[in-house]
This record gives C-alpha cells, structure tokens and sequence, in this order.
C-alpha cells in the first residue's frame, strides 16, 4: 500500500548535493553539519588545558577555587555524603518532580521558611538539573502556557547560557539597558526607562544577586523602583538566582529582592543552582518554582510541569538533592553549610581589594575601584576584547571575551601575577 509510505527521495538526490558530500567526496548522512564555535565559557576551559604555562590562570567559568587554587569540596557536603552512605538508601527513580524533601527546602532556602507563599502553599517547586535546566524547563513552561507576548527581556549584558536556553524553547529574546560601561555599575536610569516600555505581560528576567556577568547589583532601593515599573507595567517577573551566599555571604540578604518582589504580589517564576553556594556543580542540583494565584492553581501548574519533564529526562538524578536536603534539614550540618558560604563569600571579598591593591602598587593610575564594589563571583574589569586577547597571549591568563574574570580563580598566590598582567595590557 503506497499510502503507507512517505517515498524516499532517491540516494542520487542526496549525492549530488554539494552540502551532502562528505571530507572525500563521498556521501555522509552529515555532510552538510557545519564546525560550530566553542561555547563563550566553557570553550575556555578547553582552551585553558591544552596550556603548558605553569602561571596559568583560567578565571573563566565561575567555579570557586580554595586560596591554593585546588577545587574547593565544602566540608558540610562531606559529613552529608557520610550521613548518606550510612543510610544505604535505595536507587529507585525520584518522581518526576525531584526529591520532595529537596524541593520544598529549596523553596524555603530562597523564600525563607514563613514566608506566605509557603504556609499558603501557593507554589510548585520542582526539582531540575541545576540552573541550567531549571531555566530550560521555565523557558519551556512559558513556551507552552504563557498567554503573553514571547519576549523575553534579558539585563544587558547577561549570563552568556540566557540566550540559547530560551532561544531553544522557542522564546524570543529582547533586553533592557543594565550596565554602564562609563561607571563599571548599574545603570539606573537606562533600565528604568527601558523597563517603562516593555510592552505588556512581557517576561523580564532578574538575577537576583551577583549579576552574572557584571557583578553590578541594583540597591534595595533600585530594587524597590524596579518592582513599581515592573508592576505597573504588568511584567512576568523570572528571577535567577544562582548565587544566593555568594554575594554578601549572607543567604536572606542575598535573596531579599526575591523575597521583595513576592511581597509586592508579584506571583514570580524563579530558578535556583546549588553548584555555587554548596559548590555541588556537577551533581547538577538545582529547583524551579513558579508563585501562584493559590494552591488549586499550583496543583494545575505542577502536572503540566510533570507533562514537560516527563519526555526530556523522565526525572531527576537523585545524589546532589539528597545531599543538599541533608544540609539544609540537619541543623549542625546547615549551620556549618552558613559559615562555609561566608567563608567563600569573604575570600572573594579579599581577592577583589587585594586585586586592586595590586594594580595601584603595578603603577596603574586608571581607577579599579569597580573591582571591589561588584559583588558575587565575577568581576566585569572593563577590558577590550584585544587586552583580553593580550592577557591570554601573553600570560596565560584564560577569561571570557567580554573582560569578564571569575573572581573565584584568584587566590593569594597568583593575585600578584594577574594585577601584574592586567596593568601590562592596559596601560
Ligand atoms: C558561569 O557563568 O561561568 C557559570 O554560570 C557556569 C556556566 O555554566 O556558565
């Protein structure tokens, strides 16, 4: 029955096609693929092992380092993992929806444990493959159900990942004036009047601290101004909060805006990464909550969440929500978890003054106050795409196009060296 079948275009068809052609001429199912570029951020990892230099430095990705420069295992996650093995827990699949125990302490980490939303129960929070796919799945939430217009409106500049994700589910993708390049800070006024014109029940994306890559924070008092303009210009508010400890080293302080904003009635959409803050980065733990109008629509929320997640990766990997449902429900081990946090908050602290020290001692008598102001794991120094280049080139010195540096790769060892590097490729 010919109906049966779609006819295949004849083999013929492919091999004549220049696009089909293989290296040798000869047909491939892929001929026609293209050598796409390395990612923006981890293609400097890449590139960063393949060096020899003994200096090197990769202040590219944002993973926290311990003042040697060795990858930094939070003793909490040890005694954790402890605890966990004792328990010879089974292998089952977590539900679709994640660990229950993990996602209703992540809600609380980030909303704090009396908030309204909580007792009320007006919230779904799932548990995702770190902030990444908490993104993903937000992203593909609002691709399926979000009555609105598909715009989402990032900080410019933003998390270079932003993009693609929303890109991919199907969204499109606008932005709002955020930093200012004149004062390596905020620039107020610019995202204000952007904002006041973003069309309505349009989605906004905030990060909710230490703004990646920037580390430009707006003040509570920008905060609560940005909250007005967003509400009267009925915006869908989606937080990113993927460093939350990271910025003051202080968790409510961290997610005050967040917490802000609800207060406000603004019903969020908000995602969260453990990587930073638990230093868990590849057990890929993280949640995703949408506020609701109440309980009942909560309910309806999380079994289209379940339908969406369902076909992508059928449920969560269970590892890094068990261990970070142990810290935050133990009480020894969550008080541990809060000095931990600081304890890498502070070191960043030291390194941005000891990096500007640096500088000035280098002879530099361009102004890196901006070092120590911006908050959180990154600091956006300001440099060209061609000192960025020089500093690779010439020491080694691995970081994003953008002159962004992961603050968190420095330590008391190399901070001499990089001061050194950054004031030869500036002055
Ligand atoms: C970064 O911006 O370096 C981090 O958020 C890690 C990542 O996945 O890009």
């Amino acid at each position: 029955n010919p109906s049966l079948h779609t006819p295949l275009p004849s083999i013929n068809s492919f091999y004549y096609d220049g696009n089909r052609l293989g290296e040798q001429g000869s047909f491939s199912w892929w001929g026609g693929v293209q050598m796409g570029p390395p990612d923006p951020i981890l293609g400097v990892s890449e590139a960063f092992k393949k060096d020899t230099n003994p200096k090197k430095m990769n202040l590219g990705v944002g993973a926290y380092r311990d003042d040697m420069g060795k990858p930094f295992v939070l003793s909490c996650v040890r005694k954790a993992e402890a605890i966990i093995t004792t328990k010879q827990m089974d292998k089952e699949y977590l539900g679709i929806g994640g660990l229950g125990e993990f996602s209703k302490s992540c809600a609380q980490l980030a909303l704090g444990a009396d908030n309204e939303v909580m007792k009320s129960g007006r919230y779904i929070t799932v548990q995702t493959i770190s902030g990444t796919g908490s993104l993903r799945i937000g992203a593909n939430f609002l691709a399926r159900f979000h009555g609105g217009p598909r715009d989402v409106y990032l900080p410019k500049p933003s998390w270079g990942n932003h993009t693609p994700i929303f890109r991919d589910a199907g969204m499109e993708l606008k932005a709002y004036k955020y930093y200012d390049p004149s004062t390596c800070g905020f620039d107020f006024k610019g995202a204000l009047d952007d904002i006041s014109k973003i069309p309505e029940h349009s989605v906004i994306m905030l990060h909710a601290c230490a703004h990646n890559p920037t580390g430009v924070d707006p003040k509570p008092e920008q905060w609560k101004e940005i909250s007005d303009i967003v509400k009267k210009r009925n915006l869908l508010v989606f937080f990113d909060m993927a460093y939350q400890g990271f910025a003051s080293g202080d968790i409510d302080r961290d997610a005050w805006a967040v917490r802000y904003f609800i207060e406000q009635g603004h019903n969020i959409l908000l995602s969260q990464s453990f990587a930073k803050n638990m230093g868990l980065y590849g057990e890929r733990v993280g949640g995703f909550t949408v506020v609701c109008n109440d309980a009942e629509e909560a309910k309806r929320v999380e079994s289209q969440l379940k339908i969406l997640i369902r076909p992508i990766y059928s449920n969560p990997p269970m590892n890094g929500a068990r261990i970070a449902a142990t810290i935050l429900n133990t009480p020894d081990l969550r008080s541990l978890w809060l000095e931990e946090v600081h304890g890498m908050a502070n070191r960043i602290i030291k390194m941005r003054e000891q990096l500007a020290a640096g500088l000035i001692k280098e002879g530099s008598s361009k102004n890196w106050q901006h070092v120590i102001d911006q908050i959180g794991m990154f600091c956006f120094t300001g440099l060209k795409p061609e000192q960025v280049e020089r500093l690779t080139k010439e020491f080694s010195v691995y970081m994003t196009k953008d002159g962004r540096i992961s603050m968190a790769g420095v330590t008391s060892g190399n901070v001499g060296y990089l001061a050194h590097g950054i004031h030869a490729v500036t002055k």
